[in-house]
């Protein structure tokens, strides 16, 4: 995950990477050349953005505020983005965690950053039991993001899809569950939700999020 991030590359979002300069990473240690804290940044060649692309220092306050000064230093004077694309350091998941990552969020907001409320995630530990399973559907390889497509057709109709990431390091993620609106409320949605968690607990996830 570490030499894709530094390749500037990412499995998901991989347009968004390709429309970038190559990102420059940055390490910040102590005096004894303990590593404190990471961040990497880029500008798009297209229209000349900013973006810092991902930053750890265990939420130190003080180092975030750092990492993030040297980063719009670094970036200079143009329109600058943060946590704005999925990057190979995680299981493809855009933003920044407003639960998970609280100092980093106030110091970006603090450097004048406005924050964007975009998503929504949820997990399980897997196999959920009791959900009822689809009799029958197809399931597909995925390129973006990497892993498989369940598609449940009728009389050569597609009534519902959903497509689950290939799992990393036991934690796979359910991407999208959709059912026709026609189809809609006749417990379909629900049983291929329950197809697809097994599948995704088959590839080897033991955990996932939605
Ligand atoms: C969400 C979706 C997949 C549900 O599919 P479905 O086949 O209609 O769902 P089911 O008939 O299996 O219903 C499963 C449960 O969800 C509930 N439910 C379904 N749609 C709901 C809605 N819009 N709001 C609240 N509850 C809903 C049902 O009441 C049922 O609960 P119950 O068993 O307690 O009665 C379908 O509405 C859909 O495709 N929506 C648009 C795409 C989408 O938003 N996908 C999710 C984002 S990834």
């Amino acid at each position: 995950m570490l030499a894709e991030v530094l390749a500037g590359r990412s499995p998901v979002d991989s347009g968004w990477w390709d429309e970038l300069k190559a990102p420059v990473t940055e390490v910040i240690c102590d005096e004894t050349s303990t590593v404190l804290g990471a961040f990497s940044y880029a500008t798009r060649s297209g229209d000349g953005a900013g973006f810092i692309l991902w930053l750890h220092c265990r939420e130190d306050q003080v180092l975030t505020e750092a990492l993030i000064t040297r980063a719009l230093d670094q970036l200079g004077q143009r329109p600058v983005h943060a946590f704005e694309f999925a990057s190979a350091l995680t299981l493809g998941l855009e933003g920044l965690s407003a639960d998970h990552r609280p100092v980093t969020r106030r110091a970006l907001e603090a450097a004048g950053f406005t924050g964007c409320n975009l998503w929504r995630y949820m997990r399980a530990d897997l196999p959920v039991t009791g959900l009822p399973h689809v009799a029958h559907c197809t399931v597909t390889d995925c390129q973006d993001p990497p892993g498989k497509r369940l598609e449940v057709r009728e009389g050569g109709e597609s009534l519902s899809e959903a497509t689950i990431g290939r799992p990393t390091a036991g934690f796979g993620v359910l991407w999208w569950i959709g059912v026709t609106p026609a189809a809609r409320g006749r417990g379909l949605g629900l049983a291929l939700l329950g197809s697809a968690l097994d599948l995704l607990k088959g590839l080897g996830a033991i955990e996932t999020i939605l």
